[in-house]
């Protein structure tokens, strides 16, 4: 039987992730992959995180299983850390995942599950893992409108055009900061209008949070998102800590679903639990366990809190120097978005053509929609990087 099987189309950022250790050149950049790197290219382990595996190390005394829903302390320590005090916590259900991408999942199923007539409603362009999922779900979906290539900014009224057609019972997935793949985000105000919009029609929002921490600052990332929980009677939050925490491989990550009224939350716990167990039962532990030991210890949290700063910052830095580099080569202000852009990713509007001609021409690799990872440059790459693209695309 295991004939039958084909062949599955390769995942375009892995497949640029095998090119570019093919690639024998010295100085080759890799921009494609969305993981944090230092000044020196590694991805570091973060020193709160460390701490902790070394207390869980001499504290833990069994490996038995936790719960269906993984350690309620992690979800409300990441309850806490999304949503502060915005609803009371008796409103609020949630399991720990397999990472983000496993609360998206969980999100998508525990949606179906309530209706299973649901639309899901997704940005044009989003994460690829949305719609390959979505699709491998058999979930329909369709697109609203976010950027406008033009400008690298975004088309805020193609975008509430568009989602005028979303219909009751439809699902609609916002990125709660530093949007992936754009880097262009919503205002804080923009969002309070999509929320009226969610709330009118009678839809459900579901809120992907992977980067708190990466754009703003912990707190002014979690404002869309407590924003609408305020305004909005119902909604799922998808948060992942591989990239805040810098916990990739350990897979922590945590869905919650907020219900209207306190009587609801029940269901909605004993559905997320059912949704676990039908996937993989007991979610991973480990990662989720060090995000809940650093959040609930004054400590770790300060030193975690420090470090996530000092990244955020590097980037903001990097971001500045790379729009400074191309103001001056390219002698315009068409790149000034990517200063103004968040998080970890920018899409600059370069063609495919272009982006293939920086990665043959300049050893430089980014997505083929022109995303590039700005945590993947450094003092030395940004003017190669700016040297390629005004060379390239002006
Ligand atoms: C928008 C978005 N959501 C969720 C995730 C989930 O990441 P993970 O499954 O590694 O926690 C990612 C990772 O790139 C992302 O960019």
């Amino acid at each position: 039987m295991l004939e039958n099987l084909k062949p599955q189309a390769a995942d375009k950022i892995l497949e640029l992730m095998q090119f570019y250790r093919e690639d024998p050149r010295d100085n080759k950049v890799d921009l494609g992959v969305g993981v944090y790197k230092d000044a020196t290219g590694h991805t570091p382990i973060m020193r709160a995180v460390k701490a902790a595996e070394k207390q869980l190390w001499e504290q833990e005394t069994t490996k038995s299983y936790t719960a269906l829903s993984g350690d309620p302390a992690f979800g409300a320590a990441m309850r806490d850390l999304v949503l502060a005090d915005t609803v009371p916590a008796d409103r609020v259900a949630a399991i720990a995942t397999p990472g983000g991408t496993g609360a998206i999942r969980q999100a998508f199923e525990l949606a179906r599950l309530a209706n299973p007539d649901t639309t899901v409603w997704t940005s044009n362009p989003t994460w690829p893992n949305h719609l390959s999922i979505l699709k491998f779900m058999g979930l329909p979906n369709r697109e609203y409108a976010y950027f406008d290539e033009a400008s690298c900014t975004v088309d805020f009224d193609a975008m509430m055009a568009s989602l005028a057609d979303v219909k009751a019972g439809d699902v609609v997935l916002l990125h709660g900061c530093c949007h992936n793949p754009t880097g262009a985000n919503l205002t804080l105000d923009q969002y309070g209008k999509v929320a009226d919009l969610i709330a009118e029609k009678g839809a459900l929002a579901l809120v992907d949070i992977a980067y708190q921490g990466f754009g703003d600052g912990l707190e002014e990332d979690a404002a869309p998102t407590r924003l609408l929980a305020s305004k909005l009677p119902e909604m799922m939050i998808a948060a992942s800590c591989s990239k805040n925490f810098g916990v990739y491989r350990e897979r922590a990550g945590c869905l919650m679903a907020i219900s209207e009224r306190a009587e609801q939350t029940a269901n909605a716990q004993g559905s997320l639990n059912f949704l676990n167990r039908q996937n993989y039962s007991f979610p991973p532990d480990h990662g989720a366990r060090l995000v809940t030991m650093i959040l609930t210890d004054p400590a770790l949290k300060a030193d975690w809190m420090a470090e996530l700063e000092e990244v955020r910052q590097g980037m903001l830095t990097l971001r500045q120097n790379l729009a400074d580099e191309l103001r001056q080569r390219t002698n315009s202000d068409r790149f000034d978005f990517i200063a103004q852009h968040r998080g970890m990713f920018s899409r600059i509007g370069a063609t495919p053509e272009e982006v293939l001609k920086i990665r043959e021409d300049f050893g430089i690799y980014m997505v083929g929609d022109s995303r590039m990872n700005i945590a993947g440059l450094n003092d030395r790459t940004v003017p190669l990087l700016a040297e390629a693209i005004a060379k390239t695309c002006a």
